[in-house]
């Protein structure tokens, strides 16, 4: 895809410190690589500790007089940020597209995720509402005030380069918060881009920092901030390995910490459910940026009186979706990130056939687009034995297992050290209660396989990490809550 923007200076390709943009002192570079070919789209800076102490510097230095600022006016400079996304809603969806490999209807609808959440976080400062407490003993006035925690190191993902960004810096700035952030190596470029337009919608130097670096010097940039002191709050999507080390390198310093990890989402589909609407629901939740999407369903399990109805209408639907390049509008799956996710993919389909599954669609890589295209594939007689039911494939394979009743099947569920997302499809509202009860998640969609939406609280529980991002929890978790104790009023 020809990186034509309507606005070309929306691809930056230095860091954003203390209101300037500037390169890596070493003057290093990262190639931000196009996923589909990996050919060079630009370079930005390959940073190191420099660049993230002078981050850090700067954010520190914002945080009094951003902290002060009213919550209408940093409102009004948030809800500015939100209009100029949306502004820039096909030349932030073409960078997307680009650099992630997502389809150019998907890109440009991520952006409309992103500002969803930008919006409601402008609207949200203006209501931390703090707590006038009864007191119980007489000539005293108690209060609970909510406070910004300080400064944010925010580590951001590939799979939603703008949403994710969006969701975690929006709620910080809100809260008085300032914030330091390093994006994904493999899509810096959404990043760099929303940074610029946070700082036309007059978000004031220092208060909002990026620094890019490849998978190497990552752990010398974050590093840094984890063992300094002055940054009082982690906000990170990723891998379950690397939110564990991000906990344990914090607790030094005893930092707040928003984790939103791996997932192994189960999707069930009971004996009453509707199964067009199943097909339906498994589609939109799984098919998702090909695959790439913490929610999306890795574990189908299909009750045995359905599950060749569910099968096959599944494969037809599967079979029929149209892989190719991000740029093309027919496409509907795109390239995967790159080589070690398509390797991953491929690994888990070979383990599953050789342990007795059945390709019904796909199976393959799609050489003749281009080596990081996968075909998207379902598979029959799936079990817990391979590696697709234990490990998050991150890709577009549906693997289905036969289950018989309701007891085995929320077992089967459960049993995963992660708990981020659930679905299952069910018309009996007793069963409903009772299975979304005793799901261990921290999102369960019942019926429904489009879940996220800014209003709600996004996370898991388990080994898929800890705080909530969207909803007005999403606000809590860049507060504190200061108690104040005020006698001598009699
Ligand atoms: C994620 O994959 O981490 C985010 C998905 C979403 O916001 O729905």
């Amino acid at each position: 895809m020809p990186l034509t923007l309507s606005r070309a200076e929306l691809v930056r390709s230095a860091n954003f410190i203390a209101g300037q943009w500037t390169a890596a002192a070493s003057a290093a570079r990262l190639d931000v690589t196009d996923p589909a070919t990996g050919a060079a789209i630009t370079a930005v800076p390959d940073s190191g500790a420099a660049e993230a102490r002078a981050a850090l510097d700067a954010a520190h230095a914002a945080f009094p007089a951003w902290r002060k600022l009213p919550a209408k006016q940093r409102a009004a400079i948030i809800k500015r940020w939100n209009d100029l996304v949306l502004a820039h809603q096909d030349d932030l969806g073409t960078l997307i597209s680009l650099e992630q490999g997502k389809p150019l209807a998907e890109g440009k609808g991520e952006v409309a995720y992103a500002a969803s959440y930008i919006e409601w976080f402008a609207e949200e400062a203006t209501r931390m509402n703090g707590e006038v407490i009864p007191a119980p003993v007489p000539g005293r006035r108690m209060f609970a005030l909510k406070e910004p925690v300080g400064v944010v190191a925010a580590i951001t993902p590939w799979n939603f380069p703008a949403a994710m960004i969006a969701r975690k810096i929006a709620p910080a700035l809100a809260a008085g918060c300032t914030v330091v952030c390093k994006p994904a190596e493999d899509t810096p470029l959404t990043s760099l881009a929303l940074v610029l337009l946070a700082h036309e919608a007059g978000v004031p130097a220092g208060v909002l920092n990026i620094v890019t670096a490849s998978r190497e010097n990552t752990p010398e940039v974050v590093d840094l901030w984890l063992d300094d002191a002055r940054v009082r709050k982690i906000t990170f999507t990723g891998s379950t390995p690397v939110g564990k080390h991000l906990a344990r390198r914090s607790a030094d310093t005893l930092k707040k910490l928003s984790l939103e990890l791996g997932g192994n989402a189960p999707f069930i589909v009971f004996e009453d459910a509707d199964i067009g609407a199943a097909v339906d629901g498994f589609m939109a939740a799984k098919f998702r940026n090909g695959g790439q999407t913490c929610v999306c369903p890795n574990r189908v399990f299909v009750h045995a009186q359905v599950h060749e109805e569910f099968a096959s209408q599944l494969a037809a639907r599967v079979g029929a979706l149209k892989v190719g390049p991000a740029s093309d509008p027919a496409s509907q799956i795109g390239p995967m990130i790159n080589d070690r996710a398509v390797e991953k993919i491929e690994r888990h389909v070979q383990d599953a056939v050789a342990k007795g599954a059945k390709v019904l669609t796909g199976g393959r890589r799609l050489t003749d687009l281009g080596a990081t295209y996968y075909a998207p594939t379902v598979l029959t007689g799936a079990d817990a034995s391979m590696a697709c039911a234990c490990e998050e494939t991150f890709g577009p394979v549906a693997p289905l297992t036969v289950f018989h009743d309701e007891a085995e099947v929320v077992a089967a569920a459960n049993d995963t050290p992660f708990g981020l997302a659930a679905y299952f499809y069910s018309q009996d509202v007793r069963r409903i209660w009772r299975v979304a009860d005793a799901l261990e998640t921290g999102i369960v969609g019942i019926n429904e396989g489009a879940i996220s939406a800014e209003a709600a609280p996004f996370g898991g529980v388990k080994e898929s990490g800890y705080g909530r991002e969207g909803s007005t929890h999403g606000l809590d978790d860049y507060l504190h809550t200061k108690y104040i104790c005020q006698g001598l009023l009699d």
